[in-house]
């Protein structure tokens, strides 16, 4: 077994890079990512990018393809800011991701970081790898990749895995940094998501300027802060202070995207047909 185990996350979130290889996995950490060279509709690109706090250009990125289902669909679930031992009702989500990710017959999982509280591994030996990651996500079917920190998922459209949220109601708010170096990059390059950990909540807040949607999915453990930020709106789609995480669906067609409570339910859904974006 061979575990590729993220380096060190640093709380303070200027180190948020690495990746955990499916927990029980027994090949090499990409074992099944197989590459597919000009045939752009079969495959999906995922990329994951290693950087500091801003992303100073996406030449950067990694590039690596992941084999679409025989019908052309892809799902992974998304879930962020979670590694305490189980505590924090972390193990109630990760069971519930267990059995939506069986219902789904998930590819990947994605974390949006913050993997390992409250400083990160102290080195390859550190037990919290096993007492927060394999011990929790135990499911057969999370027995995949698993992609943590900034990524960039191209499948006839793109979405941007970073840590910080562009924006957002809860504790930190709106990140004025990535609204000034970041969001002019993604809206030069037609990213359609924005997915993120850091508050400790589920949302989903679109815009008012362009097709770019903002996913929080930070609620794998400790939530329920009650700090919520009063936001406009005619953007603020949905926001629920709580633990849970978030799936989604790739389709040649659409993108649907659900969030899920502790117990698994759908608390929001929003589909989005892709022909009606411009951008693919
Ligand atoms: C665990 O989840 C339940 C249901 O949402 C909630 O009532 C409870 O406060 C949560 N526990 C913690 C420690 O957050």
């Amino acid at each position: 077994m061979v575990i590729t185990k993220t380096m060190a996350h640093n709380h303070n979130h200027q180190i948020n890079s690495g990746r955990i290889a499916g927990a029980a996995s027994s090949s090499s950490s990409f074992g099944n990512l197989k590459r597919v060279v000009g045939m752009p509709l079969a495959v999906v690109l995922f990329s994951i990018i290693f950087f500091f706090k801003i992303p100073s250009c996406f030449s950067q990125l990694t590039r690596l393809e992941h084999q679409v289902k025989d019908d052309g669909s892809l799902s992974l679930l998304v879930v962020g800011d979670w590694g305490r031992r189980g505590h924090f009702n972390q193990t109630i989500v990760a069971s519930q991701m267990g059995r939506i990710g069986k219902e789904l017959d998930i590819d990947f999982v994605v974390s949006t970081g913050d993997n390992f509280y409250d400083d990160g591994l102290k080195g390859p030996h550190d037990p919290a790898f096993e007492e927060s990651f394999t011990e929790v996500y135990t499911a057969d079917s999370l027995q995949k990749p698993w992609y943590t920190i900034l990524g960039n998922h191209d499948y006839r459209g793109k979405i941007v895995v970073g840590h910080h949220a562009i924006r957002s109601a809860g504790h930190h708010g709106d990140t004025e940094e990535l609204i000034q170096h970041l969001l002019p990059i993604l809206k030069a390059n037609n990213v359609d998501l924005y997915v993120n950990g850091h508050d400790h909540c589920l949302e989903h807040i679109s815009s008012h300027d362009s097709p770019i949607q903002y996913l929080t999915s930070g609620a794998g453990s400790k939530a329920w802060r009650g700090d919520t930020k009063k936001y406009d709106e005619r953007v603020m789609k949905f926001f629920y202070d709580g633990q849970g995480f978030m799936s989604m669906q790739l389709t040649n067609a659409n993108v649907e995207v659900l969030f899920h409570d502790v117990l698994g339910q759908v608390l929001h859904r929003w589909k989005v047909s892709k022909d009606l974006h411009s951008s693919m």
